[in-house]
């Protein structure tokens, strides 16, 4: 485990839901309290704690020892890493586990990693036994700012990203930003993504924070980067809070993810990986939104500028209308057939619009044409990596 600076302080975050209300901790320091933090939540008994290999690696041992010194018994389930792991028979493989080492209605599943380890604990736990609980322990930035808070768990299926899964909400998260420094460059740097849209869709001063210390929090800088997870987590924890099922309000943090998520399928889950997927989605959403009429020139440049400062792909690679529509499609904010896309009216501020499929083909054969004019469609630090 790395070493926590022990100045940080620790900030909770209350997610109110009546009955299934939790806080998320944040501090820097924090995994090495995790025995604390289970017999304070009245975690009894054994301790499932899932895994990935790359996770494994830096920090299952000790998690295992503090555990251990809590009082708890510890049964590792370490699956391999990667989206690919996100399916139906890893489910299986954390029900034989839990089974074979009679895990009971009290026992505890702790989600130790990155969205995927968070999806797919989250949903164990939703079914074994008809529901156990499970604590969060993001490590990934993209787990610590969005996957980890707000209960959505769940497995993709062959035809499609996530189809599979429950709504059910952790007993806790618990943020160690320290974990961050063992993340590959490429993952922090997606992650990214996901703050920039908290920025875009709720908080014009998130926004200009990130674009006046975009250095030190590429840096991992300690004061920027807990500044943003938290504001992050306080943005999700409030939009779930309000719309805990996606009726409505929730709808909101799906910007950037119309196109995000069809630029990702059309990648068949090797392309980009998500959080670019999702940087590409929010320039091109912003620019068909002003296009559209419903923002400024001016959101799209600046949103633009933060995305390409971060080292994030500003631009989708060349591709027919047809594909990209198509891809759209499948996206689950499909409603009877009207494709629904979030878009920004200003930094800070985003509405939902039925998006016309001419209109759409419009604004893309403007775009396709800048393509050709211009070759370079991701900018040099990315296609580097
Ligand atoms: N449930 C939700 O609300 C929600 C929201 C957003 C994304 N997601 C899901 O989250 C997944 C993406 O999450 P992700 O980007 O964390 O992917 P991930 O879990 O695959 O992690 C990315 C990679 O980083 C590694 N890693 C993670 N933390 C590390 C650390 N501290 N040190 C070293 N390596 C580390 C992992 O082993 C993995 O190889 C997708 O499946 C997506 O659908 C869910
Ligand atoms: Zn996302």
């Amino acid at each position: 485990m790395a070493t926590s600076n022990p100045d940080m302080s620790r900030e909770t975050i209350h997610l109110e839901l009546g009955a299934r209300s939790y806080d998320i901790q944040i501090g820097h320091g924090l995994l090495k309290e995790i025995g604390i933090e289970l017999t304070r939540l009245r975690c009894a008994g054994k301790v499932g704690v899932v895994t990935d290999r790359n996770l494994a690696a830096h920090y299952l041992k000790p998690v295992t020892r503090v555990l251990k010194a809590a009082g708890y018994t510890v049964v590792p389930i370490v699956l391999p890493p990667g989206e690919r792991t996100k399916t139906l028979r890893s489910i299986g493989t954390v029900m034989d586990v839990l089974v074979n080492a009679r895990f009971e209605r009290s026992s505890t599943l702790l989600a130790l990693g990155g969205g995927v380890i968070g999806d797919i604990t989250g949903f164990a736990a939703a079914i074994y036994q008809r529901g156990i609980p499970f604590v969060q322990v993001p490590t990934s930035l993209v787990a610590q700012v969005d996957s980890s808070v707000g209960g959505k768990t769940g497995v993709d299926h062959p035809k499609g990203k996530n189809l599979i899964g429950a709504f059910n909400q952790p007993r806790a998260v618990l943020v160690d930003p320290v974990t961050l420094r063992t993340l590959p460059e490429r993952e922090w740097i997606a992650g990214l993504a996901e703050v920039i849209k908290y920025g875009v869709i709720e908080d014009a001063s998130l926004f200009e924070y990130l674009e006046q210390h975009i250095a030190p929090i590429l840096t991992l800088s300690d004061a920027p980067v807990a500044h943003i997870v938290k504001r992050s987590c306080e943005i999700k924890a409030q939009v779930v809070s309000e719309d805990e099922r996606e009726a409505d309000r929730r709808r909101i943090l799906n910007f950037g993810h119309t196109i995000g998520h069809a630029l990702e399928s059309l990648g068949g889950y090797r392309g980009l990986i998500h959080g670019e997927a999702v940087a590409v989605g929010m320039v091109y959403e912003a620019d068909l939104a002003r296009h559209l009429g419903y923002c400024h020139q001016d959101v799209v440049t600046r949103l633009r500028a933060l995305v390409a400062a971060a080292g994030l792909p500003v631009r989708v690679p060349n591709m027919p209308f047809r594909a990209l529509w198509d891809a759209m499609q499948q996206d689950k904010k499909v409603s009877a057939g009207t494709v629904y896309c979030v878009v920004p009216e200003r930094i800070g501020s985003v509405r939902i619009v039925p998006l016309l499929k001419e209109q759409t083909r419009a604004w893309y054969e403007t775009i396709r044409r800048g393509h050709t004019r211009s070759r370079q469609l991701i900018p040099n630090k990315t296609q580097q990596r």
